[in-house]
């Protein structure tokens, strides 16, 4: 495996009963399959693709220009040019076309006839939507990717209606089959998905009906596209929950064993981005294993909340039917069914929560990226990325560019972006589903694309990344780093007040700062000068290694806490997966 980071997502991201099962939980998984990026880097980018969103079935458009005249245009199929475009991509941008403009091919004034309406909701439509309307309705580009969800919730739905006698054992096995054979139509890539059928639920049921006949047609008894929907995006944030906490835990790893390696390397601590004290190197990447620790808590507990079924809440105000929400919740590993019907179908806080962790998490990483960026820069030299994670400039030819953490810091606006466009979205829709809602899943689908190939980076980085360590020891000590250890020496050998202290080892950073010499090699003479009662046992304290070796408070940087924290770690964390 070349490609590493992608690499530490397939295992990380990756579950492996989904991999490798055909059980029931393979159902449950985000879209995977024959996606373009795996394909280009081998199966090691197939998980990073799993949570992003090519799939290798185009979506057939109904519209296109080509298919004026044509009876049946659900049937007509992309130029190669087009169809291509909109497969490729890394991370799964989706791409439209322009609709408007004279090559619209509006299907306004254009003969209808009672075929082209829609053949789910059309009884009471006497002719088919115009091709904006079309184009703005459809959210199959973009719900395909929940393919897998739909049809475990599907079949958890009809097995529960034959259960409770409101459809025959004959048809729920009908119709458990033919959702299989979807199922394995989607993954192998030879599923026509069509826009003219919307979204995702209905492009699976109508298969359904080509293919088991009209029990098809039993199945959305007693529920609605509204409770379905909810249920497949619970599902998929679920799983995609999963898989980014799986990431991050090899990012703590990687950052862990890093950091073990590196606990006794000095280097600048800064505050203002000024040197302030001495601190390891080990300590600083324990700083980000720390904060990675509660982003994976902040997805946990996003998680409990999402785990709740909607399924049964029918369009918003629950069904006559004599359903068992608890046996379709049991069956898709839901927590237990929401309460309350209209909340069930119209609220939209669990991917906002789960988008919040994602972009308070991709803040972490942001940060780290852009100590990366400087940390690497010839100014300041403290570590360099091999050619691995690096770049060259087509102009330069001394450049080695850290691009990654350059787009990982980036993609950070994406993700925050998502997260407050969902919030908008939300912010004045009355009860219960509207449609306004459909646009919860685009921005949601690419901000955790991009999370998860930027923890998968910045864990490629880390294990990647070499200290500079002579050069972090030589600016450790620059910049009377050790003032402070000078102050605490007063207050601790002549029992005067910190403050006082303080005042005088300015003074001597003062005298020393004028006589151009580091505060350890300024004479002993020099600092009688400011304060008589000050000895040469000063001396002892003002080096870097004495100053983080005596910084043995709980939390502190001494290489023994280093040590001790990251072995904590490593521990906790268990074994390294590569
Ligand atoms: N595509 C829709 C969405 O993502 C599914 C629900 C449609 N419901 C409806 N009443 N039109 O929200």
């Amino acid at each position: 495996m070349t490609f590493l980071p992608a690499g530490v997502a397939e295992r990380e991201v990756g579950h492996p009963q989904r991999i490798a099962g055909n059980g029931e939980r393979s159902n449950l998984a985000a879209g995977e399959g024959s996606d373009a990026l795996r394909q280009r880097h081998g199966a090691c980018a197939g998980a990073i693709a799993r949570i992003a969103f090519e799939g290798a079935n185009p979506v057939y458009r109904g519209d296109d220009c080509a298919a004026h005249g044509n009876n049946d245009p659900q049937r007509q199929e992309l130029a190669p040019a087009e169809l291509e475009q909109r497969v490729a991509g890394r991370s799964g941008h989706i791409r439209f076309r322009c609709v408007l403009g004279p090559k619209n091919c509006s299907r306004s004034g254009r003969a209808k006839s009672d075929n082209m309406s829609n053949k789910m909701w059309g009884g009471r439509f006497r002719t088919g939507p115009d091709a904006v309307m079309e184009e703005i309705n459809a959210s199959i580009d973009v719900d395909r990717h929940l393919f897998r969800e739909d049809i475990a919730a599907s079949k958890a739905h009809a097995a529960m209606l034959a259960k409770q006698g409101i459809i025959t054992a004959k048809d729920a096995r009908a119709i458990a089959h033919g959702l299989d054979t979807i199922l394995s139509e989607i993954e192998s890539g030879n599923f026509k998905f069509k826009r003219a059928l919307e979204d995702i639920h209905m492009n699976v049921e109508s298969r359904l009906a080509e293919l088991i006949g009209p029990s098809a047609g039993r199945l959305h008894t007693a529920r609605s596209r509204n409770d379905q929907v909810a249920t497949d995006f619970r599902l998929w944030v679920r799983t995609t929950v999963d898989g980014i906490d799986a990431a991050l835990r090899a990012y703590q790893y990687a950052l862990a064993e890093k950091a073990l390696a590196h606990a006794a390397t000095v280097m600048p601590g800064f505050t203002h981005l000024q040197t302030a004290q001495p601190v390891t190197f080990g300590h600083h990447l324990l700083a980000y294993v720390e904060m990675a620790a509660r982003d994976r808590s902040r997805f946990s507990d996003a998680r409990k909340r999402a785990n709740q079924s909607p399924l049964g809440a029918a369009a918003l105000a629950g069904t006559a039917f004599p359903i068992d929400r608890a046996m379709t919740a049991k069956a898709l590993g839901f927590d237990k069914p929401m309460a309350n019907s209209l909340d069930a179908v119209s609220d939209r806080d669990f991917v906002l929560e789960a988008m919040s962790a994602a972009a308070i998490t991709a803040v972490h990483l942001s940060r780290l990226a852009e100590e990366i960026v400087l940390w690497s820069s010839p100014l300041v030299g403290f570590i360099s990325l091999s050619d691995r994670f690096t770049t060259g400039s087509s102009i330069m030819p001394q450049k080695r560019n850290p691009d990654a953490a350059e787009l990982v810091r980036a993609k950070t606006g994406r993700i925050v972006g998502a997260l407050e466009a969902l919030l908008m979205v939300m912010k004045g829709l009355p009860l219960a589903y509207q449609k306004d809602m459909q646009e919860d899943k685009e921005g949601a689908i690419d901000a955790f694309a991009a999370l998860a190939l930027s923890i998968a980076a910045m864990t490629g980085m880390v294990r990647d990344l070499t200290p500079n360590v002579a050069r972090m020891r030589a600016a450790a000590g620059e910049g009377y780093s050790t003032a402070t250890d000078l102050a605490d020496w007063l207050v601790r050998r002549l029992n005067i007040p910190f403050r006082e202290a303080h005042h005088v080892a300015g003074r001597i950073v003062a005298q020393a700062a004028a006589e151009k010499l580091p505060l350890d090699k300024l004479p002993l003479k020099a600092m009688q000068a400011v304060d008589k009662r000050i000895t040469k046992e000063v001396f002892a304290v003002l080096s870097v290694d004495n100053s983080v070796n005596s910084r043995v408070s709980l939390g502190g940087t001494a290489p023994k806490n280093v040590r001790r924290e990251a072995a904590r770690w490593l521990q906790a964390l268990g074994k390294r997966r590569r």
